[in-house]
């Protein structure tokens, strides 16, 4: 065959075997274009087979090659055909995480995941960018994303939330994450199995009936008072700021709720040590010197020690109850004042810290609120040592709307994780068991189906005790797992604003709106240092 009938033959090849192949639907396309390069092949295998050996030789390796091609394309197509058939009839939640993909695909995205939730964390922006972000590009009600080597879903509805936290969810427990357990101790309320937990929260529970609230309200006056009428007062007109003073105070009350009271130095060293503590739960886990999760443990150490020796000094009467019956109970009593001191101490001093920044932002309201308090207890303002009293604090409805607004625009907890112990739906969902699903209580609360204009602070729309949509309103949590120390919480945010507003008028002395980095609860980097000027 001359040359012109070879290239005449492959030319009746390829025109004869084109319409052999498949119309380019889509699903063709996304396989690849294999079926005619295969057809090329072979054409031209069929030519050069008369010419040399080596020749066939080369075209029926060639061959071979696209053949495997051809048969791998058909069945990634298959698969994966097969996986999208597979996620419509389950319905997973949309986004990354094990369910639908391979595992190196899930790999591939546990690490990317991880990494990107990583840089929120460390970036001014704060680690619910990352959430907020897949909000965004997924919409509601939910999503789902690879963490730590973890499955996590987060989701944002009413439901959902009354599903995960009721008083007994069926299938769910909760989760923290392992380096909390570590620091807090694994006797704490926060870590523990359902079972325990329940037998613990009502051993703890007296401890914030009516008289201790009573208490911890005229202790804490007492500092806000002092740090405020006198500290601030004498400083005269200029900066101070904010989280500081209110670390301070708030440590000190929840301090000398739980134990004996301690000499000032010990007192500065326990608050540094349950800072460090605090600040190593969203490390990473290395136990090697100078690293912050190695600093958190020393500093864990150190607190067990003096609580071992302050708390025999004045425990609780429930705790020791408790003591008396069981051997473990000594190690669980000093898990647990640490856990409260932490859960109580730098929760509610955030919170203050945004109520006063929302508050200069806000002048207007802020005026409003100082001429209404000024009416409802002047004594208050004219002599410095008059204590309020719960009576005072029950009559102060604007300035409890405002502290509910301020704790529903902070979101101090951003979101609860719940471990699924089988596989269940939740949200319309499909969860498998193990996955982590998280309540996201800040994208509820701003959430504009449920409240007007969220970005805007405006504390009138809880008048009247008026209540939000139930579920929609979690700031403590809900069900069995409510935050034990909400009343003490609103009492200390209250006392703080009326002492505040009727002393000073605020403004921020610095707008940077930088979130501190890794902080377990999203606050202003800067402290929220404020100008003030007395009124
Ligand atoms: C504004 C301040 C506070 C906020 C925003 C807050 C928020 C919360 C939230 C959302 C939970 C539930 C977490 C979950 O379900 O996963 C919780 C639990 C808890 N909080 Fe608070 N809290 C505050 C102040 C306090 C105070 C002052 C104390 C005590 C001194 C306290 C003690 C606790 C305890 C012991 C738990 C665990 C309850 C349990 O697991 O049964 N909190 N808190």
């Amino acid at each position: 065959m001359g040359d012109d009938d070879m290239l005449l033959h492959q030319f009746q090849c390829q025109s004869l075997l084109v319409p052999c192949s498949p119309p380019p639907d889509a699903d063709a396309v996304a396989g690849s274009n294999s079926h005619p390069n295969y057809c090329f092949f072979l054409g031209v295998c069929v030519s050069l087979l008369t010419k040399s050996p080596a020749m066939l030789l080369l075209a029926a390796a060639a061959a071979s090659c696209a053949m495997m091609i051809f048969i791998k394309g058909r069945r990634r197509r298959r698969r994966r055909s097969n996986n999208q058939h597979q996620q419509v009839l389950i319905n997973l939640p949309p986004g990354r995480g094990r369910g639908s993909s391979s595992w190196w695909s899930w790999s591939v995205s546990a690490v990317v995941e991880t990494l990107s939730f990583l840089a929120a964390n460390s970036s001014g922006r704060g680690f619910y960018h990352f959430v907020e972000a897949r909000h965004r590009r997924y919409g509601p009600p939910g999503f789902r994303t690879a963490l730590f080597g973890h499955t996590h879903v987060f989701v944002s509805s009413a439901d959902a939330a009354r599903l995960l936290l009721a008083s007994e969810p069926r299938g769910f427990s909760k989760r923290y994450v392992r380096t909390v357990a570590d620091l807090l101790g694994e006797h704490s309320l926060l870590c523990a199995s359902h079972d325990a937990h329940r037998a613990l929260r009502r051993a703890i529970a007296p401890l914030f009936n009516a008289r201790a609230t009573a208490s911890l309200a005229a202790s804490f006056d007492a500092l806000t008072r002092r740090l405020i009428a006198r500290d601030w007062r004498s400083s005269g007109s200029g900066a101070v700021v904010v989280l500081d003073a209110a670390l301070g105070i708030t440590f000190d009350a929840i301090c000398d709720m739980l134990i004996a009271t301690l000499q000032p130095d010990a007192k500065r060293q326990l608050q540094s040590d349950v800072m460090a503590v605090t600040q190593a739960m969203l490390a990473v886990p290395l136990r090697l010197p100078g690293t912050r999760f190695y600093a958190g443990l020393q500093a864990r150490r150190r607190i067990m020690d003096e609580e071992e020796s302050a708390a025999a000094r004045r425990l609780p009467a429930e705790l020791l109850l408790l003591l008396l019956t069981d051997e473990e109970d000594d190690q669980l009593i000093l898990d647990n004042i640490l856990t409260l001191i932490i859960a109580g101490q730098v929760t509610t001093a955030t919170a203050i810290t945004w109520m006063v920044k929302y508050l200069a932002d806000n002048r207007g309201f802020q005026e409003t609120l100082r001429s209404v308090q000024l009416e409802l207890a002047p004594a208050a303002k004219h002599q410095d040592d008059a204590p309020l009293t719960l009576q005072h604090l029950n009559s102060m409805e604007l300035a409890y709307m405002a502290v509910k607004e301020s704790l529903r625009m902070a979101s101090i907890v951003s979101w609860f994780p719940r471990v699924a112990l089988e596989d269940c739906q939740v949200a319309g969902f499909h969860i498998k068991k193990g996955w982590i699903v998280n309540v996201d209580a800040r994208s509820l609360h701003y959430d504009p189906t449920v409240y007007d204009n969220p970005t805007t602070f405006d504390p009138s729309r809880f008048k009247h005790g008026e209540d939000t949509k139930p579920y929609s309103f979690l700031v403590f949590g809900a069900g069995g797992r409510t935050c034990l120390g909400m009343n003490l919480a609103k009492i200390m945010m209250l006392i703080f604003l009326h002492r505040l507003v009727t002393t000073f008028r605020w403004e921020m002395a610095d707008e940077n709106p930088s979130l501190e980095k890794w902080a377990m609860f999203p606050r202003l980097k800067n402290g929220c240092p404020i100008h003030i000027t007395p009124i």
